[in-house]
């Protein structure tokens, strides 16, 4: 069955140029509940693990330096179909690639500071939230 739940992060780039409010209006616009959300910083050895199926990639050690860059925001979020929608609504992993209208083509600045990640799968949706919140830190 398909999750209604998928997880995205503010990155240090959008957090630092003050995108962090206009990223979550859109959010919101497009019919995503915001069901946990906290602002917050990685240590290189934390985006290393929040990362890890990407270790064996050339642009690991670079991502995990950048991503433990500056604050960033971790937030849940709920809605039929939440990982493809969302997928969707933040556009290709490439800005330059990104459909117009698309969260990374209006806001990400390159491949890397690409403005959020939004989870791939349902299970890895699940796996990255529990990564940043309990059950408690959760609306439900
Ligand atoms: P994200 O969707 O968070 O997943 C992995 C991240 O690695 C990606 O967004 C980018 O921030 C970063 N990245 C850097 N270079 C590349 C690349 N060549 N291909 C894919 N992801 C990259």
């Amino acid at each position: 069955m398909a999750s209604n739940r998928t997880f995205t992060m503010i990155k240090p780039d959008a957090f630092e140029a003050g995108n962090s409010g206009a990223i979550l209006k859109m959010i919101e616009e497009a019919g995503f509940k915001i069901i946990a959300v906290k602002a917050t910083q990685l240590t290189p050895e934390l985006a290393g693990k929040f990362y890890e199926v990407h270790a064996a990639r050339p642009f690991y050690a670079d991502l995990c330096k950048y991503m433990s860059s500056g604050p960033i925001i971790a937030a849940i979020l709920e809605k039929e179909n939440a990982v493809e929608d969302f997928r969707t609504l933040i556009g290709a992993t490439n800005p330059a690639n990104a459909a117009e209208g698309t969260i990374r083509k209006i806001f990400a600045k390159s491949i890397e500071a690409n403005a959020v990640h939004g989870s791939d799968s349902d299970e890895n949706a699940a796996i990255e939230g529990s990564f940043y919140f309990s059950q408690f830190e959760r609306i439900s």
